[in-house]
């Protein structure tokens, strides 16, 4: 792993890392020695990405075939030996499920109305989309998760570590500090606990991901944020041919995301553009709103929950639930302020 992960993992606060800590994935080492793996074929997989048991047992065999250096046989051996006896992925009762759900924690938003809207704020274990044109919020409301991501449960947090990967250039530890001091947090450890990755090409930000698994393995994070997750898919693959490509592309790493959520249970956000919709059919005339966000349905289909985010009055910005297993569709108002996100003053609530 990089110098910088390391330091991370060793500076890390939270004293059950991921490798310990109750429902943590089981790091891949486990697995050496069943079935005749031996410690390199174990590495074999690791190079590959994949870093815990759960990783490999949630992919489906024909891709970690593809793997450098792994032939059909060892990845039957791995996937024998992990999914069928280490991770349950059989049937299990709603009860069990309702109760497994029940674990997982919200993060809070910074804002009472928008943690209302969102039944608590940010869900971990799934991949939540905001999306709206620019200056709506979308960084700054990464920029305040990356911080309440930290606080402990009873405060809304998450009591982990936060991954920031920034595509834009947008990313301002100037505005964490602001939060930090918001909540009484210090701002040397607040910044200590945010790992901040630029990617420069759709390739590179892939590639981050796979360092991201390592990291987690090492200690305990609770949020990922990718900011934006689609804008250097549209500067990489801008050619009129190029669209199939771009769109296999993004759903490897969408699937990658959920992998990531599923594996550590974090919470992961990205957030999204939108363009104007080209359709000049009679569908346009009826919508009022003709934006819609970019990445078309390899986006919308990965993405748990749905945000959609507009502009208000002043400092007002207004989040819609777009999409979600389990809100209704309904909106809420909160501002952005010198301290980060939070609730409009009454005034601003009264006039809208
Ligand atoms: N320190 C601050 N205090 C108050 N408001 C701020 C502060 N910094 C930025 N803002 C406000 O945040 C808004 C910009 O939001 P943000 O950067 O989150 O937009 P965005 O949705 O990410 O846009 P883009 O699509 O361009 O990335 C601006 O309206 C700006 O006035
Ligand atoms: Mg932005």
């Amino acid at each position: 792993m990089s110098a910088e992960g390391q330091e991370l993992a060793s500076q890390s606060g939270y004293e059950d890392g991921a490798a310990g800590g109750p429902g943590a994935p089981t790091p891949l080492s486990a697995l050496e020695g069943m079935a005749g793996l031996t410690k390199r074929d174990i590495q074999l997989f690791i190079e590959g990405g994949f870093h815990t048991v759960e990783a490999v047992a949630y992919t489906p065999k024909m891709v970690l075939e593809r793997i450098k250096g792994v032939s059909e046989q060892k990845a039957t051996k791995l996937t024998r030996s992990t999914a069928a006896k280490l991770v349950p992925m059989g049937f299990t009762t709603a009860t069990e499920m309702h109760a497994r759900r029940s674990e997982l924690i919200s993060i809070t938003t910074g804002s009472k109305q928008l943690d209302t809207l969102l039944a608590g704020g940010i869900e971990t274990g799934s991949i939540t989309e905001v999306f709206g044109e620019f200056r709506t919020g979308k960084s700054q409301l990464c920029h305040t998760l990356a911080v309440t991501c930290q606080l402990p449960f009873d405060m809304g947090g998450g009591e982990g570590k936060c991954l920031y990967i920034d595509t834009e250039g947008t990313f301002r530890p100037v505005r964490l500090l602001a939060v930090a001091q918001r909540y009484g947090l210090s701002g040397e450890e607040v910044l200590d606990n945010v790992a901040y990755a630029r990617a420069y090409n759709s390739e590179h930000q892939l590639d981050l991901l796979n360092q991201a698994a390592q990291m987690m393995t090492e200690t305990r994070f609770s949020l990922l944020i990718v900011d934006s997750a689609t804008a250097l898919y549209r500067t990489d693959f801008s050619g009129r041919g190029e669209l199939s490509s771009r769109q296999t592309h993004l759903a490897k790493f969408m699937r990658t995301l959920q992998r990531l959520a599923d594996e550590f249970g974090i919470a992961v956000l990205i957030t999204n553009q939108v363009v104007a919709q080209v359709d000049g059919g009679p569908s346009a005339m009826f919508n009022p709103d003709p934006k819609k966000p970019i990445g078309g349905n390899i986006i919308a289909h990965a993405s748990t929950t749905r945000l959609s985010l507009k502009k208000g009055r002043g400092e007002t910005r207004i989040c819609k639930i777009y999409d979600s297993p389990c809100l209704p569709e309904s909106d809420a108002m909160f501002a952005i302020k010198e301290d980060g996100i939070g609730d409009p003053s009454p005034k601003d609530l009264d006039n809208n």
